[in-house]
């Protein structure tokens, strides 16, 4: 009995601390940012095509501290209104740090979507401002990464929330920056 739970033990170990060292492009994972694992189960089949840029219209934060607390606020308050974890793929904070929410699970960012695409979502309001320098350069560096380990196909489409669905995220500076950006994608009816 106490053999097999220490091995049940080192295998917990070594599952978590394979998660930890397989940097997923610097993301921070949701163990550490949210204090227990994500309760989502269903792998986003990859490499995802769409990337959905949103807002989450909540307080904007610029520290570590600041920023992880505005995380677990998104999740906590998800969780209290009835979804199983976190909905966005990824969250962006004001800091230059990109929070694992979902990940490459399925996630619930985007109506009719969440099989198809991520959610990354940056905290703030972003109708008259943009985010921090640090939050954009972050997000695209982490897209870029996510394509170079493939879990973002190589031609992915990059839109505004608001494009796919009845909402004003991601906020109309940051729609307007992001339709500066590689692989934005006009015409989304060509989508399916
Ligand atoms: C995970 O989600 C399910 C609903 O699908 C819920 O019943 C369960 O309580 C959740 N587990 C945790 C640890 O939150």
């Amino acid at each position: 009995m106490a053999t097999a739970q220490i091995a049940l033990f080192l295998v917990v170990v070594t599952v978590s601390q394979f998660r930890f060292t397989v940097a997923d492009c610097d993301a921070v994972p949701i163990e550490k940012w949210g204090g227990s694992p994500l309760n989502r189960s269903k792998e986003l089949s990859r490499p995802v095509k769409i990337a959905v840029v949103q807002h989450t219209v909540t307080p904007e934060c610029s520290t570590d501290a600041e920023c992880e607390e505005a995380v677990r606020f998104i999740r906590e308050m998800q969780i209290k209104n009835g979804f199983d974890d976190i909905a966005q793929s990824f969250v962006v904070g004001g800091n230059g740090k990109v929070y694992e929410g979902a990940g490459w699970k399925v996630g619930a960012h985007t109506f009719r979507w969440n099989e198809k695409s991520i959610g990354i979502s940056f905290v703030g309001d972003f109708r008259e401002k943009l985010p921090s320098p640090q939050a954009l350069q972050a997000a695209q560096k982490f897209l870029e990464c996510s394509v170079g380990n493939k879990n973002l196909d190589e031609k992915y489409h990059l839109v505004g929330h608001l494009q796919l669905t009845a909402t004003i995220s991601p906020g109309a500076e940051l729609q307007n920056l992001i339709e500066t950006w590689p692989h934005w994608l006009r015409d989304v009816s060509i989508l399916n």
